[in-house]
């Protein structure tokens, strides 16, 4: 019942109506008044671990996590004020202190949520000097790095593998300066490297190896298409740079997917760029495979088909079609097998 109602709020002075199951940061951001996070992510449970997303409330004291904070009626909420940014940026200046400073080379910059916020706030010198934490960077699978000397602590990845990938392979372990985001025992990553983890992470500490030095963000071009890897056909963009795939990030409102991808498509980019790829149909002359247009090739196909029916009937021939096909081409395939061929014998790669 209590989701349903629309309270009225101010922020800023501005009058804005939100619905009561809102935190403060989610009636702001639908209003387009900006809020600094890096804790928060929109398909995660909120966590209110790294403190930049404070606002002030009438008659509340000190400052709230607006990502946390729900909304009541008749609140009346500041966003910014000379207090709040001193706030936010001295909570950014104390997470650059324990902050590698490389980002000349590192694989996040230009899209790094830190980087951002350091620009944000003018932070080219930090105060606080003193210990940093050291961690053994971790990259024994081929597909994913953890460099946990980058990591802010934020939790996003632990919440998405948790809540979206279902799979909890990474947590929180130790505590105060020794906190750091570890597996069970601290052992090797063992987990399904969908790479879901690498797209929360809000800085440099989880990068992809196979895109690593390929692009910067600002390199590439991208394009928006389908994972030919199975019949789900997730959403992806392909990052492009000098006709190469460097990359697959997510499209940007997720698609059918909703930003998930499998370690497929997500890794699996290197066949399209790879010299042995085929790029035309294949015909056998004289022993040997050349190159020929799909209507030579298809004539070849049909003549042959219609050869062996012919001399040793209709159950000679047996069909196998692909989970990488639409519903419409299985369907298309199997018609073509009963009714063109004359058979029932036909199969689909997902039975293996
Ligand atoms: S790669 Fe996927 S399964 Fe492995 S830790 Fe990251 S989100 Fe979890
Ligand atoms: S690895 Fe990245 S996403 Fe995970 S806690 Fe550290 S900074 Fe956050
Ligand atoms: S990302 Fe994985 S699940 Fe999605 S279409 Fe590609 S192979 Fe299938
Ligand atoms: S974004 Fe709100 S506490 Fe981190």
């Amino acid at each position: 019942m209590e989701a349903g109602r629309v309270f009225k709020i101010t922020i800023n002075g501005q009058a804005v109506e939100a619905r009561a199951d809102d935190t403060i940061l989610k009636a702001a951001q639908r209003e387009g008044i900006h809020i600094p996070t890096l804790c928060y992510h929109r398909q995660l449970s909120p966590y209110g671990g790294c403190r930049v997303c404070v606002v002030s409330v009438e008659g509340i004291p000190r400052l709230v996590a607006s990502c946390t904070m729900p909304v009541t009626d008749g609140m009346q909420v500041r966003t910014d004020s000379e207090q709040i940014r001193k706030i936010r940026s001295t909570v950014v200046e104390l997470i650059l202190s324990n902050h590698p400073k490389d980002c000349m080379v590192c694989e996040q910059s230009g899209r790094c949520e830190l980087q951002d916020l350091a620009y944000e706030f003018g932070l080219s010198h930090i105060r606080f000097k003193g210990e940093v934490s050291v961690h053994e960077i971790e990259n024994q699978n081929p597909v994913l790095e953890r460099d946990y000397n980058k990591c802010i602590l934020c939790g996003r990845c632990v919440r998405m593998c948790d809540e979206i990938q279902g799979v909890g392979a990474v947590d929180f372990s130790k505590r105060g300066f020794r906190a750091k985001i570890a597996t069970a025992y601290d052992g090797v990553l063992d987990c399904e490297f969908c790479g879901n983890c690498i797209g929360a992470c809000p800085v440099g500490a989880l990068t992809g190896k196979p895109s690593r030095f390929k692009g910067r963000p600002w390199e590439v071009r991208k394009v928006k298409t389908v994972c030919n890897y199975c019949g789900c056909g997730c959403s992806i963009m392909v990052n492009v740079k000098g006709g190469e795939v460097v990359r697959v990030t997510p499209v940007e409102d997720g698609g059918i997917n909703e930003g998930m991808l499998c370690v497929k498509g997500k890794f699996g980019f290197e066949y399209i760029n790879h010299e042995d790829r085929l790029k035309t149909p294949l015909v056998k002359k004289n022993g040997a495979f050349v190159e020929a247009s799909w209507d030579e090739a298809l004539d070849v196909v049909a003549a042959n088909l219609g050869r062996i029916k012919k001399k040793y009937g209709s159950d000679s021939i047996g069909g196998l079609c692909s989970a990488k096909c639409s519903s419409e081409d299985n369907y298309l395939f199997q018609k073509f097998m009963r009714t063109a061929i004359g058979t029932n014998s036909v199969d689909h790669c997902a039975r293996y």
